[in-house]
């Protein structure tokens, strides 16, 4: 038996927001929720500056909706591994993103030319032997002072790792801690490597009041998802 690179999501490239949005549902909020507060995220820190993004494992371009919707300024190059996903994605016909399948390891684009690099849900999809490779390929395509954002579940938070337990596409998925994503980012050359947790509470209506306290908590290890962002 060949040994597991990447985690194959052809098989759901076209149900992936509804097998998502069904796994999620006790979270109070569906899949494009949670697409676009990552990219809202992302906009804390980027503000509205032009930049070229690339979105390494895109996926069916979910992303890509959010980033045209509240990044009027970025030009998105995304990549992923997955034929039937990128297809998908291409049905969104969207003006400021071209979408690419390659081979998962050699990103194909030259060297230092992107000002931001955004990997989300995709690390645990990726063997670990490749973690190292892959992280350095995004160092190559990124400008000096480019950043990188990587969004990942947060395994020390056990309502995160029962979502990942039952969901179809995380069969075969293994988590990352933050302090191995951290270590991964400064092993490869990144400096200003930070860490925030995120998705602390539901989203249930209810709820709502104290989701503005969310960001003073981003410290704390328990959020159901953490980034981390870090610069070349
Ligand atoms: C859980 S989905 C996340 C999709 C998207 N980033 C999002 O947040 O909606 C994981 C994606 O990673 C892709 N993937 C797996 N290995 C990859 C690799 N080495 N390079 C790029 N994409 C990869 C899969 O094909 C899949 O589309």
């Amino acid at each position: 038996m060949s040994q597991r690179r990447f985690d194959d999501f052809n098989r759901h490239a076209s149900d992936y927001r509804d097998v998502h949005t069904k796994n999620i549902r006790i979270s109070g909020a569906d899949s494009f929720y949670f697409a676009e507060f990552k990219v809202k995220e992302i906009m804390r820190f980027e503000e509205n500056r032009k930049s070229y993004c690339l979105d390494l494992g895109c996926g069916d371009g979910t992303t890509e909706v959010f980033i045209d919707k509240h990044f009027p300024a970025v030009t998105v190059e995304a990549v992923d591994v997955s034929q039937a996903s990128i297809l998908e994605a291409e049905k969104k016909k969207l003006k400021r993103a071209s979408f690419t399948v390659y081979d998962g390891e050699t990103i194909p684009f030259e060297d230092n030319c992107f000002d931001m690099v955004l990997i989300a849900s995709v690390m645990h999809h990726i063997a670990f032997n490749l973690h190292e490779s892959v992280i350095k390929e995004t160092l190559r395509v990124l400008k000096p002072g480019g950043r990188i954002y990587i969004f990942e579940h947060n395994p020390l938070n056990p309502f995160t790792r029962y979502l990942v337990k039952t969901c179809a596409f995380d069969r075969d998925a293994r988590l990352l801690s933050h302090g191995y994503c951290k270590r991964l980012l400064t092993g490869a050359g990144y400096r200003e490597v930070n860490t925030h947790f995120l998705l602390f509470f539901p989203r249930m209506k209810w709820i709502a009041p104290l989701l503005r306290r969310e960001q003073s908590l981003g410290w704390l290890p328990l959020g159901a998802q953490y980034l981390c962002r870090a610069i070349k």
